[in-house]
This record gives C-alpha cells, sequence and structure tokens, in this order.
C-alpha cells in the first residue's frame, strides 16, 4: 500500500471520530444507577467462578456482588492499559510531525482513552464496586512496557486488550442481566475502540513491512508474553478475598474450570486471527497463548 493510501485510512478514521463520540462527562451520556442492586456487573457468563462449586453455593445476590467485583478489576485491567498505551505510544511519536495523519489520530485515541478511564472510574464508582491493587510483578512488566515496548510490540499489546475488551464487552452491553451504567460504558467503549483497533491493526501491518526474521520472532514471542500479562491480570486474588473467599478454594476452581477457559478463547479469537494473518503466531506464542487460555 502506497504512503497515501495508508494516510487516507487514518483520514478515514479521524472523520469517523468526528461523526460519532462521546463524552462521557455529559450527564445524559453517563447517568447514575437507578436500577437497584439486582443487575449484575458482567453477563454471569464471563465470570471465571461461572459455573463451579462455589458459583454454585452462592446466592444469586452475592453472585451480583461477585460480577460487580469482577467488573471493577477487568475494567480497572482496562484503565491500566489504557493509561500504559498511551505513555507508549506517545513516547514513540514524541518527535514525530504532529500534522501526519496518523499521529492525529493518535492525539484523537489519546483523547478517547482519558476519557474510557474516566467513564470507567465513575461507573465502577456507580455500581458501588471499587478497584483492587494489582501485584508488584504486574506493575514491574507495566513499567516495561511503557519504557521499552517497541513499534509492533506496543500496538500489538495494545491491540489484545481492545481485541478481548471488545469481544466481552459486547456481551455485557446486550445483557439484560447486567447494571444500565456497564452497558451504556460499554457501547460507548465498542464503538470508539473499533478505531483504535483498525488504527492498530494498520499500524502494524505497516511495521512488519521488509521487518527480519530474527526480530519478527522476538516481537511474536513479546507480544504473546504481554498478552499473557494482560490475561493473568484479570484475575485478582486480592478481589476474591476482599469478598470474604477462600483463595486457596477459588483459585484452583477457577484455573481448572472449563467453562471460563471457553470464554477467554472466545474473546481472544478475533486477536489470535490477526496475529495468524499476519505471520505473528509461531511455535513458541502458540504455547503461550494456550498456557493463558487463549489458544
Ligand atoms: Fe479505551
Ligand atoms: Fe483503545
Amino acid at each position: 500500500m502506497t504512503t497515501s493510501g495508508r494516510d487516507a485510512i487514518f483520514e478515514t478514521l479521524l472523520e469517523s471520530a468526528k461523526r460519532l463520540s462521546f463524552d462521557p462527562r455529559d450527564p445524559l451520556v453517563c447517568q447514575p444507577d437507578s436500577d437497584g442492586d439486582e443487575f449484575h456487573g458482567m453477563t454471569p457468563e464471563w465470570s471465571p467462578l461461572f459455573g463451579t462449586a462455589t458459583w454454585d453455593s452462592m446466592a444469586e445476590s452475592e453472585r451480583v456482588r461477585l460480577t460487580r467485583s469482577e467488573v471493577a478489576q477487568f475494567l480497572g485491567v482496562g484503565i491500566w492499559l489504557e493509561v500504559g498505551l498511551q505513555v507508549a505510544l506517545l513516547r514513540a511519536s514524541h518527535s514525530a510531525d504532529p500534522a501526519r495523519s496518523d499521529v492525529k489520530f493518535l492525539f484523537n485515541e489519546c483523547a478517547d482513552e482519558n476519557l474510557h478511564s474516566l467513564m470507567f472510574v465513575n461507573v465502577i464508582d456507580s455500581i458501588g464496586s471499587h478497584f483492587y491493587r494489582r501485584d508488584r510483578s504486574l506493575d514491574f512488566f507495566g513499567w516495561l512496557f511503557r519504557t521499552i515496548a517497541w513499534d509492533e510490540v506496543a500496538y500489538g499489546i495494545v491491540l489484545a486488550g481492545e481485541e478481548i475488551f471488545d469481544v466481552m464487552q459486547r456481551d455485557w452491553m446486550a445483557s439484560e442481566d447486567v447494571a444500565a451504567p456497564i452497558r451504556r460504558a460499554c457501547y460507548i467503549h465498542v464503538i470508539e475502540e473499533s478505531r483504535h483497533m483498525a488504527y492498530a491493526r494498520q499500524k502494524i501491518r505497516t511495521r512488519l513491512i521488509k521487518i527480519s526474521r530474527v526480530r519478527r520472532f522476538i516481537s511474536t514471542l513479546v507480544i504473546a508474553i504481554g498478552t499473557h500479562l494482560v490475561a493473568k491480570s484479570l484475575i485478582n486474588r486480592r478481589m476474591y478475598e476482599d469478598l470474604g473467599l477462600d483463595w486457596k478454594v477459588v483459585g484452583p476452581e477457577i484455573a481448572a474450570n472449563e467453562h471460563h477457559r471457553i470464554m477467554f478463547r472466545r474473546a481472544a479469537e478475533p486477536f489470535i486471527e490477526f496475529l495468524s494473518r499476519e505471520g505473528l503466531l509461531n511455535f513458541g506464542a502458540r504455547w503461550i497463548y494456550r498456557k493463558s487460555n487463549l489458544l
């Protein structure tokens, strides 16, 4: 594809952002939860505990409390990714010509991401949940990502997070079991992230042209490790312990939960298909994705 052809894609994405973007600070867009306490935080089938003995032993009100905490954990990871990707992508574009159409789209994307993070914080507050502290090891990997991730690796890990959340949030926004503020936030996020995903895919494709085999091999593995950490960070023992659940029981239950594995594989399917098309899946990467229940 020619340079002007690539630019046309970024201009189209900018035009689309002009036509259809949301401001979650607008009270008409984000209203408080007026439904009461009977609605879930996420579609119950997406709970990593769904179908386990612990899940089966819970009353419906306990399950609602669980999924509301789990959505806080998942969206907390979303915010962590949204902030990290901005640091990584802006760092790489700091000296670039700001009038370039891909850089202009990046500015638009960062504006979206900040409003998404703000929206998620407000939504979690409105359903009476709160965020949970991450493991220190994940904070270290977050630092590594935002400090050294290079082009295709940064966009690859960003895309992994965006694709996985896209599949889950399409379910949550359509689910009548889910609290209204979460459904509205998911609707906004799905629409705006579809542009981000198109942008990341295009940036990766462009970067892969004429890449050396050694660099492709290394980038393939680093994207897989980064994606593994994103998937791992969604399960936080502190969240389960905060609800009074014994991690020694629920940890192994989640690890052995075939339903949970199927859901995670479903969430990762579009991302894995993209990697396969672009030649970013090798033996080692496949092994890592299998270990993460993403393949
Ligand atoms: Fe976002
Ligand atoms: Fe995004």
